[in-house]
């Protein structure tokens, strides 16, 4: 079969050609899009990484495809219903990152309640020691409000608890009880989750029902002062809402790895790209987005929560044994 993978590095490649075996493979670093598509017309299989939209516009390009292998958690870079249509099954990564996405969640958090970035570019700037403007505030004793309690929400909420001594309550549409009980926590509803969190934390994945779970009509119910934390995906915060919201001062800060419209954004910051965004909402994510990376109490970093030596190794190896459940006809739960 002919395997192209795509946003893969010149690491990754080596590995990936350690782990399957008897198949024709090739490489880009580059994500799959319009213009490079054709390059893969006779692929059988593509595997790809979150930046990479496979629509309609791109399955009509690779007339041979049958599998699509996303080495993520998230798909919704995948127009899945259109691959189904097609025959064409999809694979994801479902659980690398729970630990290091978690970890990263508290990165976020530490950062902006000890005001680290302020404080490293106020010593490197201007040699000031005054620490007025650079108080905090303590974990302990905080509540912290998680929205979805799956792989990666359980371990905030096991973190929180077991490290910091946080209260937690939480908000699923998909309760699990019994780790609650276990952990010490309750589940509420959102608007009593927004109400009550000093921080609130976002590890739903982004659907339909979670596009703008955050938005204009809700984010008023958040507690003053409060911080927002998103490592799951951008859509699920009403970027305007936000916005408001941190003009407001009714959030206090907020620590974000994913943005709404980040693809465009990773667009117009590649120097090389010659695109121009080409529609009105690329456009106005672009300037929001960049209003956001501008605003001294936001932190915001390029989706990296995923990114370390543990998940990317576990990603490659479960990619390329979803790949393999493929080929070999194997009912991959992945898949
Ligand atoms: P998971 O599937 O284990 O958990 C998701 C939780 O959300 C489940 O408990 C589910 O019941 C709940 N949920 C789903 N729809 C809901 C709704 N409409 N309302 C309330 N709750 C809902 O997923 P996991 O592994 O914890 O990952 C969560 C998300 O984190 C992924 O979908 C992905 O988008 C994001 N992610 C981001 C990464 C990054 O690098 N920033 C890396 C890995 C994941």
């Amino acid at each position: 079969m002919k395997i192209y993978f795509f946003e893969n590095s010149a690491e990754d490649n080596a590995i990936v050609s350690s782990l399957i075996l008897g198949h024709e493979l090739f490489f880009s670093d580059k994500k799959l899009n319009v213009e490079n598509a054709d390059s893969a017309a006779d692929a059988d299989i593509i595997s790809v990484f979150v930046n990479s939209v496979v629509n309609k516009e791109i399955l009509d390009r690779l007339p041979n495809l049958k599998h699509i292998s996303t080495r993520s958690t998230g798909y919704d870079h995948v127009d899945v219903d259109n691959a189904k249509q097609r025959g064409i099954s999809v694979s994801y990564v479902p659980s690398y990152g729970s630990e290091t996405v978690a970890e990263f969640t508290f990165a976020l958090i530490l950062a902006l309640n000890r005001k680290i970035f302020p404080a490293y570019h106020q010593l490197r700037e201007s040699t000031d020691y005054n620490i007025s403007n650079l108080g905090g505030f303590e974990l302990k004793g905080k509540t912290l409000g998680i929205i979805g309690t799956g792989r990666i929400g359980k371990n905030v909420a096991r973190i929180a608890k077991n490290g910091f001594q946080m209260n937690v309550i939480a908000f699923d549409a998909f309760k699990d009880e019994g780790f609650a009980c276990e952990m010490g926590f309750e589940y509420v509803d959102l608007d009593s989750l927004l109400s009550q969190s000093d921080i609130i934390s976002l590890h739903v994945p982004y659907t339909n029902d979670t596009h703008h779970l955050l938005n204009k009509e809700n984010m008023g119910k958040i507690k003053k002062g409060a911080y927002l934390i998103n490592t799951a995906r951008g859509e699920i915060v009403e970027t305007e809402a936000l916005l408001q919201s941190l003009h407001d001062g009714i959030l206090g800060g907020a620590g974000l790895d994913v943005l709404e419209g980040e693809r465009p954004l990773k667009e117009e910051m590649e120097i090389f790209s010659d695109r121009i965004p080409d529609n009105e909402n690329d456009v106005k994510a672009i300037v929001q987005d960049h209003v956001l990376i501008d605003m001294p109490n936001v932190i915001v970093t390029p989706h990296i929560a995923f990114f370390t030596a543990e998940a990317k190794s576990e990603i490659l190896k479960t990619a390329c044994e979803n790949i393999d459940s493929f080929i070999f006809g194997k009912a991959g739960n992945n898949i």
